[in-house]
């Protein structure tokens, strides 16, 4: 049995240039891990929060020295000599000691760290990759084995518009979906060789190829409906056939273009009311190889979560982020109103690796799938992709294809596929 022996956490930049926490920790047999955690930059009053330190003179306020400190001074010296194994009770002491229901007094990006340190000193203690431990770790608790056969099916975002982007685009993600009877390694080769294309295709539209927060193209496009034509064609052009090769998948994140009940977007000249724009999603579903939705409708529209659930093909994905938040309130809600059929799994958003699995089992239960996505702030750790390939969770979504804070989660999961899974 491996004890902490050091914990030493430090700020580093996240990929969009904010403070993170970074932190190492030691065993006593010398062994170390090291771990990072996203921010949560563009986050809503209903999710976790990150501890900013809100000093004005430095980073805008947005530095984390006081999580850092509380990681180093107030929670280190309280689990040296502890075994690395007891994930369960430190998260939990965690979730107590912060005491509020949405980790404001501790900060989630501290939390976070913890957690994540713990698994992964848990894993290298017991010499077994990190999903296997985090696989072992849910039967534990839950009695309930996660067959691991695959490599969940990659989401890879390829035009960025909404928050993302300052572009024209009202839909904040349009991803392209290689079919689940890919390997991992082929998807992610297909993925690669479209989104250099597209940038050909782009270029010859005299389109910008500049990029969005999460590496997808951020071109100003005139409608929503042209970033899907525009893939569409650039996926022929590779000579893979849409809808059969390759899917799309669209976050319109509609809570940014939702209000007073009506939705405002570019593919139409005025705004619309429920049924209408229902109707146009509708289309949109039966004109383009569309195969996820995510946030379809505004977060607390949650009548139209359940009238396009029940109006599309159930071959579709109906993709919940923002109305979840991973709250297992509205993950219960959800599942019992029938409001989707897949939501994302942001551990930021709750704060410990034991949250996640009991959302992870609600789910389960529930019948429902679920998507381990990053953020839009990440840094290079890869923690995500042995939580996905844990949990099987259906698609991953990690961000483009390319910049070093994304590749390093698909790089991992080819890794996994490549000397793991594969043997
Ligand atoms: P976020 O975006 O990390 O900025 O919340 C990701 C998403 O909306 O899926
Ligand atoms: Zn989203």
């Amino acid at each position: 049995m491996s004890t902490i022996k050091e914990i030493h956490a430090y700020e580093i930049i996240d990929s969009k240039g904010y403070p993170t926490i970074e932190a190492r920790l030691t065993m006593d047999s010398g062994l170390y891990v090291v771990t990072s955690v996203p921010g949560a930059t563009t986050v809503s009053t209903k999710e976790a929060v990150d501890l900013r330190d809100q000093d004005p003179n430095r980073f805008f306020g947005m530095g984390v020295t006081h999580a850092v400190s509380y990681v180093n001074e107030l929670i280190a010296p309280k689990i040296k000599g502890a075994s690395v194994n007891k994930q369960l009770e430190i998260d939990k002491w965690l979730s107590q000691a912060d005491g509020t229901g949405n980790k404001s007094r501790l900060g989630v990006n501290t939390i976070l760290t913890i957690s994540q340190l713990l698994a992964k000193a848990g894993a290298l203690s017991a010499n077994i990759s990190l999903y296997k431990y985090i696989n072992q770790l849910y039967k534990s608790v839950y009695k309930e084995e996660i067959p691991v056969e695959k490599i969940p099916t990659p989401m890879f975002n390829s035009i960025n518009g909404g928050a993302h982007a300052n572009n024209t685009l009202d839909f904040q993600e349009f991803q392209i979906i290689p079919s689940s009877s890919f390997t991992f390694g082929t998807a992610y080769q297909k993925a690669v060789e479209i989104f250099s294309e597209l940038k050909r295709v782009l270029e010859y539209r005299n389109a910008t190829t500049s990029v969005g927060d999460e590496g997808g193209f951020s071109p100003n496009l005139t409608t929503n409906l042209d970033a899907l034509e525009i893939l569409t064609e650039t996926i022929t052009q590779k000579k893979m056939r849409s809808g059969l090769d390759i899917f799309l998948g669209i976050d319109l994140a509609a809570t940014h273009f939702y209000r007073n009940g009506q939705y405002t977007i570019k593919d139409k000249t005025h705004s619309l009311r429920q049924a209408e724009y229902l109707d146009f999603l509708e289309s949109v579903t039966k004109n383009y190889s569309v195969l996820v939705l995510e946030d379809p409708f505004a977060e607390d529209d949650w009548d139209g979560w359940k009238k396009i659930s029940s109006k599309v093909s159930s071959n579709i994905y109906i993709l919940a982020d923002e109305p979840i938040r991973m709250s297992k309130d509205k993950l219960a809600y959800a599942i019992k109103e029938g409001a989707c059929t897949s939501f994302l799994i942001k551990p930021n958003q709750i704060g410990t690796l034991t949250d996640v699995l009991e959302l992870v089992n609600i789910a389960r239960r529930g019948n429902l799938t679920y998507v381990v996505a990053s953020r839009s702030s990440e840094t290079n750790d890869d923690f995500a992709a042995d939580l996905a390939v844990a949990i099987q969770s259906e698609f991953v979504k990690f961000g483009a294809p390319t910049r070093g804070e994304r590749v390093a989660k698909y790089n991992r999961l080819w890794q996994i596929e490549r000397d793991e899974l594969g043997k």
